[in-house]
């Protein structure tokens, strides 16, 4: 499949064809991603954290830390997008710094785009990375990098005024340049409103099927990830049962001497060699 471009996102939400996206962490997972010719977006999410590095939450994570399993995926990616989260921290300071490690995320990480959390309060700084032609992926609803301060992951835009909130940040944020929005844990008629109300495509984690598409950290599709379960969660496979038997397997192959087996498994000298050597 040629590459997914900004061009073809929108091309796909004009047609009403919903934009796949998956997450990614390093080689194998990007290839994963790049498997099928139907998926558009590979993010490099800062799920990473708990995920790939076994952290509590994303906000323990450094820009180094993402750089590093940011170029690892970009070794692997084929066709899609490639997005990377900004990690908490890395574009709060000021606008300058914002753009130093947006920079880093795409000379170093390979990044094709960056995706950044937050509302109206972020708009100059998503402006001042599209100026300088750093594509900008907003992410409103549930924002998980403020967990503290929203104590706890909890759906948003549940309230008049919250759903108001989230439609007009992301209105904010489509006019200060971003090319798409993801919309995190809101009720579904508001993901499908806001996504008649924008004229950039809104992809949605636990936003119901009205949005233009969908976003899922790969080891929840994976069933690799033993957390928590989110309601909008699928599981599409169980790889955590295949994984686990595999290890099993092979411990017990090792343990009753089966494995390796001398015939098929194992290297041989030529007896008369041997006969010498001893
Ligand atoms: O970090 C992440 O995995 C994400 C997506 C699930 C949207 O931000
Ligand atoms: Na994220």
């Amino acid at each position: 499949r040629k590459k997914v471009t900004i061009q073809t996102l929108h091309a796909l939400r004009q047609s009403k064809t919903p934009i796949t996206m998956i997450t990614a962490y390093d080689y194998p997972t990007a290839l994963a991603c790049s498997s099928s010719t139907l998926t558009d977006i590979t993010l490099v999410g800062d799920s990473l954290a708990q995920v790939c590095l076994g952290y509590p939450s994303t906000t323990k994570l450094t820009i180094d830390e993402m750089i590093h399993h940011s170029r690892a995926v970009s070794r692997g990616n084929t066709h899609p997008l490639l997005v990377a989260d900004m990690p908490f921290g890395s574009y709060h300071v000021s606008v300058e710094d914002a753009i130093r490690n947006a920079v880093r995320m795409v000379r170093e990480g390979g990044a094709e785009a960056v995706k950044l959390e937050g509302g109206k309060e972020i708009s100059d700084i998503v402006r001042r990375l599209t100026e300088v032609g750093i594509p900008v992926m907003a992410h409103v609803g549930l924002l998980p990098q403020r967990h503290a301060a929203l104590s706890g992951y909890r759906v948003q835009g549940r309230s008049v005024d919250g759903a108001q909130k989230v439609l007009s940040d992301a209105l904010a944020l489509q006019r200060a340049g971003a090319f798409s929005v993801v919309v995190e844990a809101v009720p579904q008629e508001l993901g499908r409103y806001a996504t008649e109300r924008l004229s950039i495509p809104t992809i949605g984690i636990g936003a119901g099927p009205g949005t233009s598409g969908q976003v899922l950290v790969l080891d929840d599709i994976m069933g690799t990830w033993s957390g928590h379960k989110a309601k909008f969660v699928r599981r599409f496979a169980n790889l955590k049962e295949v994984r686990d038997n595999g290890v099993q397997k092979y411990a017990e192959g090792v343990r009753d001497g089966s494995f390796p087996d001398p015939a098929t498994e194992s290297y041989s000298m030529d007896p008369e060699l041997w006969e010498k050597f001893l």
